[in-house]
């Protein structure tokens, strides 16, 4: 922990207490000490970071207060997270007043009508009601539906290609489950979807990362893992990557399917935000099925079209691979719920016009929070992105984690670049979705720039700050 900490004293600071808790609360907030962890006895952290036991035990009070430190008598103290960081609530309030503005989830609230759908749901619920309710590979209207749309989108697929799951990250728990072992290497884009990253790591299998560039994916990169990493399975965003917001071109999604399909190398294709093109005549590319074929899990969801409570996903493979998901799924869980699935096959089965006003809102929000940085923090560049939940802000320095941490104390949720990344780093990067209404971004980039403003106050630690050096 002291070697962790560094350099945690403000320079010529007199509150020793006050540093103390921030740096271990900044410690505990980027997950480098993991909730849960048990710490020392005071004197033990004192001698180490030859200060007092009494700035020890004040520092431990006040992390206390904040819910970062439990304690018990007898059994020590230990790390832990506030409540409300820990379920992402936010109904929090920066002053009594002001509510916390959460950027840190990049998903918007549901599309209008969902609730009428839901009404008139009730009558075919009354119908399934007479029978088990177990349908294992999906409800088969459900299942119709979201096979149209794949064949729509130019890759011809039937219900038997279809599996519905709970939620598109389920339809990657199930790939992993299925398809890795312990130890398997895993290619993914860096940045990438966070839990997908946690997802591999549950699966006891390692994630490689292929760093992106700044004009997208870098495909020799990519074709040299996977002769030289020969990952077990690739995990890949190509249509408004999370949290990048860039979309592989038709070309270059015929040269990837060549190079997985000569490595034999299986890919998820996470498809989530492929319905969110922004642009006013949205740009439809084949998936990347059509040029990969039966190498293709491509796992998609109602989250980001519709409403992610609904908890939908699916997984469209070739009807062997869905016949062995179904196998391998039966050790997890034995269907989705049947009321949720009657909800969406109507919502898919309507006139796309709820889909096509979220499209519009986002793009307004998009545009909204865009202008909203470049005025107040000029210094942080962006890539507009045609699609997708969020602008990826490249920051003036290597200030992401501390932003996020000191962001709290201003009002809004952030997560930091390091989130993005296998192995950390990442930290010239900040992600910001634009899923909240309109005055809420300009609110939450005001209160960003204040909290950048007070970090950039604040000296960074440097090696002659009295860190240990490491050889
Ligand atoms: C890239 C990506 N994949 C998967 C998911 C999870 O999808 P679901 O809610 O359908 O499980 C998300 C949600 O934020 C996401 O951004």
């Amino acid at each position: 922990m002291a070697q962790l900490l560094g350099s945690w004293r403000r320079h010529g600071s007199r509150q020793g207490a006050a540093d103390l808790a921030a740096g271990v609360r900044l410690l505990v907030l980027d997950g480098r000490l993991p909730a849960g962890t048990g710490l020392p006895p005071e004197r033990e952290v004192a001698a180490a970071l030859d200060v007092s036991r009494t700035m020890v035990a004040a520092a431990w009070e006040r992390l206390r207060a904040d819910g970062l430190v439990v304690s018990r008598r007898g059994a020590g103290s230990w790390t832990a997270l506030p409540r409300d960081t820990r379920r992402g609530e936010y109904d929090d309030s920066l002053d009594g007043l002001r509510p916390v503005i959460d950027l840190a989830r990049a998903v918007p609230s549901s599309v209008a009508g969902v609730a009428e759908v839901a009404e008139a749901a009730l009558p075919r619920l009354a119908t399934e009601l007479r029978g088990h309710g177990y349908y294992e590979q999906g409800l088969p209207e459900l299942r119709e539906r979201i096979a149209a749309r794949y064949t729509e989108r130019g890759l011809p697929t039937s219900a038997d290609e279809i599996l519905v799951t709970n939620g598109a990250h389920h339809g990657l728990a199930l790939a992993l489950r299925l398809l890795v072992g312990p130890g398997d290497r895993v290619l993914v884009e860096q940045p990438t979807y966070p839990n997908a990253i946690e997802a591999v790591r549950a699966a006891h299998a390692l994630p490689v990362p292929v760093a992106m560039t700044d004009d997208g994916w870098d495909l020799d990169a990519v074709e040299a893992t996977l002769r030289q990493a020969a990952p077990r399975l690739a995990y890949l965003i190509v249509d408004f990557q999370n949290p990048t917001g860039h979309q592989l071109t038709e070309s270059a999604r015929a040269r990837l399917g060549a190079a997985l399909r000569r490595a034999r190398t299986p890919v998820v294709v996470d498809e989530t935000q492929v319905e969110l093109d922004l642009r006013a005549e949205p740009v439809p590319l084949p998936p990347l099925g059509a040029f990969a074929g039966d190498l293709v899990l491509a796992t998609g969801s109602a989250g980001k079209s519709h409403w992610g409570g609904l908890r939908i996903g699916w997984v469209r493979a070739s009807a062997e691979l869905v016949d062995r998901l179904l196998a391998a799924r039966r050790g997890l869980d034995l269907g989705t719920p049947v009321f949720e699935q009657l909800v969406l096959a109507e919502l898919l089965g309507a006139p796309p016009a709820p889909l096509r006003e979220r499209r519009a809102t986002l793009a307004a929000q998009r545009d909204v929070l865009v202008d909203a940085v470049r005025a107040e923090c000029p210094d942080w560049s962006f890539l507009v992105p045609d699609g997708g939940l969020s602008l990826w802000c490249r920051l003036p320095g290597p200030v992401s984690t501390r932003i996020s941490a000191v962001a709290q104390n201003f009002g809004v949720r952030v997560v930091p670049g390091s989130f993005f990344a296998v192995h950390g780093g990442l930290e010239r990067w900040l992600r910001l979705p634009y899923v909240r209404p309109a005055e809420e971004l300009v609110e939450a980039v005001r209160r960003l720039s204040q909290a950048a403003a007070s970090v950039a106050e604040t000296r960074a630690p440097t090696a002659g700050d009295g860190l240990i050096p490491v050889t």
